[in-house]
């Protein structure tokens, strides 16, 4: 319900170029009512004072059932609304979940993400990724869009060669088939440290890697099981983190789309050859040129990403496409989407890059275990124990005590990937985000596990009288409100790209959640009285529910 649009409907007088429901805004403090309007803007072109303006509308207004009286007051308008019927209709508004969801339209969004490097551990900011990635991607289904979640891998480069000379030179197969991604990480930075002593190493790598580009005999198929072990390894936690891709092309695949990439370019006069290289020139767009193919005859970065997004369109035919990475990558967007922009692409104009600021550990932390960055592997562990500890002296009926320990662990991870706005660095304090005050996701998960349990607790009271609303005091009908705001957050969280704005709807419910059981208790009263509350907190569950789905934050029955 739309509670600015009927207030604004209520209003009989007509000013040139006056939108009244813009105008209208949520009263401060509850003498002046539920909403007001304010009458200053009006007076410079009524001539008016605002007093006068204020009584002239209040003495015209239109009767609603929803106002219950106005009164006019230092140049505001205020409305006093009849709660009950409003949340009445709010609640009637709202009862299934399908309520807070759009219904399908025919647009594609296609979504690249994650797009680990397979030649590395996976680590916090691939959490963060994805976590972005993937909450996008739900608000986008919300909406009603199909989406196309693609994990662009970085299977391509000098660091296989590297893994290769160093397993030739160090390794053996039965090590990598009994540890795998480990075996081929050891190697990996083994290969590094030799390197730093005897620099000729390199030279060995590249040589593997023009063997692997060759599809050479012996080398190739070592490749492809490295590949395989990676991708193995990369699903293995992405299913832990509940995500799944509808691709996994990455970026091998379009290496070996340098000549049609070239040829295309070319045939447009976009192409310049700069110290043996060919670029496209973007002096004229203030940006350093584009590399297009290295002087040794390689494919670039840029290279491969025009050839996926041209091939992305080919297949999926995109009304838009995300990419999600770190700001530092941010030119390197700007250069290949101008690029594809000048070779005539018309959905170049429908590509867009989500960049995202740092995302750390404090110090002393897991971040500094074993000395190194915090593996995802680390992270899910360490949250793990931490869940663990915060729920052991609870007891379970419902749900197994694992199972739980797990979506706490989950829910807080990816909480505090998502919290902050996507642009801005952030701290993830793993030991704080389990507590349950504060804005955590164990306080969220918690607050919808009371709804659950009065909801049991009201099934066994069987009370199914017609609902009367006007038992809904004052926090019932912000609570009301709250889940009458979700369509509206979710729509702005799609439009700003900020999975941060259904956090904050969220946790607004959820707060506004137990300022309500603080000041009601929902099984008492007559049995007319505790079917509103029942009601109301059936849509309080509903709104919660699609809304944690969209932060990918589990909810639980108990905790
Ligand atoms: N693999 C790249 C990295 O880890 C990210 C890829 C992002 N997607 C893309 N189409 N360039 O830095």
């Amino acid at each position: 319900m739309n509670i600015k649009k009927l207030i604004a409907d209520s209003i009989a007088v007509e000013i040139d170029g006056v939108d009244f429901e813009k105008m209208i805004i949520e009263s401060v403090f509850v003498d002046n009512g539920d909403y007001c309007l304010p009458c200053f803007a009006l007076a410079k072109t009524l001539h008016k004072s605002p007093m006068l303006i204020a009584e002239e509308i209040s003495s015209s207004l239109k009767v609603s059932q929803y106002i219950e009286h106005t009164e006019c007051k230092s140049g505001y308008l205020n409305f006093f609304l009849d709660k009950s019927k409003v949340a009445e209709e709010i609640i009637d508004e709202l009862k299934s979940i399908s309520a807070f969801k759009n219904e399908k339209n025919n647009k594609i969004i296609c979504i690249d993400y994650s797009s680990v490097n397979l030649a590395k551990y996976m680590h916090i900011g691939h959490l963060k990724n994805t976590i972005i990635g993937e909450s996008i991607a739900r608000i986008c289904e919300n909406l009603g869009y199909k989406v196309v979640r693609i994990n662009y891998i970085g299977d391509y480069g000098t660091p296989f060669g590297k893994i290769i000379a160093a397993y030739k030179m160090w390794g053996n197969s039965e090590d990598v088939d009994r540890r795998g991604i480990d075996a081929l990480q050891d190697l990996y930075v083994k290969f590094n440290q030799e390197a730093e002593i005897n620099p000729e190493l390199e030279e060995v790598a590249r040589n593997y890697f023009k063997k692997i580009e060759e599809k050479d005999e012996e080398i190739y198929p070592l490749y492809q099981r490295i590949i395989n072990i990676a991708v193995k390894e990369a699903e293995r936690l992405l299913n832990i983190l509940g995500v799944k891709f509808d691709s996994w092309r990455g970026e091998s695949y379009y290496s070996e789309q340098l000549d049609k990439v070239v040829n295309m370019l070319n045939s447009k006069n976009l192409t310049k050859v700069s110290e043996g290289a060919l670029i496209v020139d973007l002096s004229q767009f203030d940006m350093p040129p584009c590399l297009i193919r290295r002087s040794d005859g390689a494919s670039l970065y840029a290279t491969r990403d025009i050839a996926a997004a041209i091939d992305r369109y080919d297949n999926y035919k995109f009304d838009k496409m995300f990419y999600v990475t770190g700001h530092e990558q941010m030119l390197h967007f700007k250069q290949f989407f101008k690029v594809l922009e000048l070779a005539g692409y018309d959905f170049s104009k429908n590509l867009e890059h989500i960049h995202y600021g740092l995302f750390s550990l404090p110090t002393g932390k897991i971040s500094s275990r074993k000395g190194k960055q915090a593996t995802l592997v680390d992270l899910i562990d360490y949250a793990k124990s931490k869940a663990n500890e915060v729920i052991k002296d609870r007891t379970f009926t419902i749900e197994k005590p694992d199972d739980v320990a797990w979506k706490v662990a989950r829910g807080a991870l990816n909480f505090n990937a998502l919290k902050v706005e996507v642009g801005k660095d952030c701290l993830f304090d793993v030991d704080k985000a389990f507590s349950f005050d504060g804005e955590t996701a164990p306080y969220m998960q918690y607050s919808y596990t009371r709804i659950e349990s009065i909801l049991r607790k009201a099934k066994e009271l069987k009370v199914n009288s017609k609902a009367d609303y006007s038992v809904l005091t004052n926090e019932a009908f912000e609570l009301v409100k709250s889940c009458n705001n979700v369509r509206n957050a979710i729509e702005q969280a799609f439009t700003k790209r900020e999975p941060s704005m259904v956090v904050k709807c969220a946790m607004d419910i959820c707060k506004t959640l137990n300022k309500y059981y603080a000041s009601t208790k929902v099984l008492d009263g007559e049995s007319a009285q505790i079917s509103a509350k029942i009601n109301m907190l059936g849509i309080v569950k509903n709104a919660l529910t699609v809304l944690f789905h969209l932060i990918c934050i589990d909810t639980l029955q108990e905790m």
